[in-house]
């Protein structure tokens, strides 16, 4: 059997504590702090956690060659281990599901530390509002206690006296839109969305206003918002919960011919909106939920193993989300987008793949409710009162 390591792994000595008797009783605190070593590679749902001498073995296992798996230093359970996370990769056919996700992964074309992160950053079955307001961190004034003053919100630079005052001009509708947009943590769950401003708003976000043929192919399409190469690589997918005339349930949003295409079902769609903000009641109430997900290789094609890459498809799903925001806001909806997510149960309903179309936000929109519960951001009154 021939082995090599799967294309990207990073090996973390991180610093973990633990709690011994007999520490306390020699008068500490019986907290004791030792370095265990992790396995971070983009295919595993969680690192791994190994011994310090696999560690250093790994370190001799080149991604790219085939070895004799007997020339390894490593065997028994520990390389057994091994090979099931498709940490270490064979030929042997016992193994054919790890190759093929680490030959799906190379495909990709990712920049191996910013893969490393994405899959670092995955959240699955986090309530995160909940252990927010636990941790007392839910408010301002909590914010304030746990962790001092933060930065002013102006910055200041260089000398004064050389500043260049600048015009003050008049306002335009813009203005008003702008100032009208405001996060909405209130929805109203007794009402539907109009078919026809759902519409609307996805084709005003996700479709294409034109296109060329940039060669035979290959298609550049124009859209309301800007993209890196002018790839769009971002795709809806769409938690419809409350929209007059369209049932319920999970739907992936054809962009090239304005459709919905439904996608299997969930047991419990409430409780799946909920699990997907992380526990964020105020956004699972949206009438419309919508998982940005870009599909990484159509910008990594271009900028190939690119140590931008990444960055650049999570600037793409923040301009989309403005783009959502302010069109729900011109329809006079609420709208938000978070990045507090559970990406991995996100994934599973849906069908996706980590490292090959994961998502990076959800927005929603939906009606406001009439009474504020959830606290929102509106310190000129534009939305409340209702
Ligand atoms: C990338 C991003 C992530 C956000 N995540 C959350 C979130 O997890 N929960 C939440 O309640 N608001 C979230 N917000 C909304 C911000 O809290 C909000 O934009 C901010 O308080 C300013 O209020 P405004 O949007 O009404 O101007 C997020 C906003 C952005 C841009």
């Amino acid at each position: 059997m021939k082995i090599r390591r799967c294309a990207v792994l990073w090996l973390e000595p991180r610093e973990v504590a633990h709690f011994e008797l007999d520490a306390l009783l020699a008068g500490g605190t019986g907290v004791v702090s030792a370095i265990q070593w992790f396995a971070h590679a983009p295919q595993l749902a969680a690192p791994l956690e190994i011994e310090a001498p696999i560690a250093e073995a790994l370190g001799t296992l080149g991604p790219s060659e085939w070895v004799e798996a007997a020339s390894w230093r490593v065997d028994g359970d520990a390389f057994a281990e091994l090979l099931a996370h498709g940490i270490v990769v064979s030929d042997d056919a016992g193994h054919s599901d790890q190759r093929e996700v680490d030959d799906r992964y190379r495909e990709q074309r990712w920049h191996g530390l910013a893969s490393v992160w994405h899959a670092a950053s995955r959240w699955s079955g986090l309530d995160a509002a909940g252990e927010v307001a636990e941790a007392g961190v839910n408010t301002s004034a909590g914010l304030r206690d746990a962790h001092g003053v933060p930065p002013p919100a102006l910055h200041e630079r260089g000398d004064a006296t050389q500043r260049i005052a600048l015009a003050r001009v008049s306002r335009t509708p813009l203005d008003d839109l702008f100032d009208a947009r405001t996060t909405c943590r209130n929805f109203d769950t007794g009402s539907l969305v109009p078919q026809a401003q759902f519409a609307q708003l996805l084709e005003r976000v996700f479709g294409a206003r034109g296109g060329v043929e940039a060669a035979d192919d290959f298609e550049v399409l124009k859209k309301t918002s800007p993209s890196g190469g002018a790839l769009h690589p971002t795709e809806a997918y769409l938690i419809v919960q409350r929209v007059e005339g369209i049932a319920p349930g999970l739907y992936h949003y054809r962009a090239g011919d304005h459709a919905l295409q439904p996608l299997a079902p969930v047991d419990d769609l409430a409780r799946f909106a909920w699990v997907a903000v992380a526990g964020q009641r105020w956004f699972a109430d949206a009438h419309v939920l919508v998982v940005l997900a870009p599909r990484f290789h159509r910008n990594f094609w271009k900028y190939r193993n690119h140590a931008k890459a990444y960055r650049v498809t999570i600037l793409d799903v923040g301009h989309l989300s403005q783009t959502l925001l302010l069109s729900a806001t011109e329809l006079g909806l609420g709208a938000f987008v978070t990045a507090a997510i559970n990406e991995a149960d996100i994934e599973e309903a849906f069908g996706l793949t980590s490292f090959v179309d994961g998502p990076l936000a959800v927005c929603g929109f939906g009606i406001r409710a009439d009474t504020m519960v959830t606290s929102e951001f509106d310190p000129n009154g534009n939305v409340w009162p209702r």
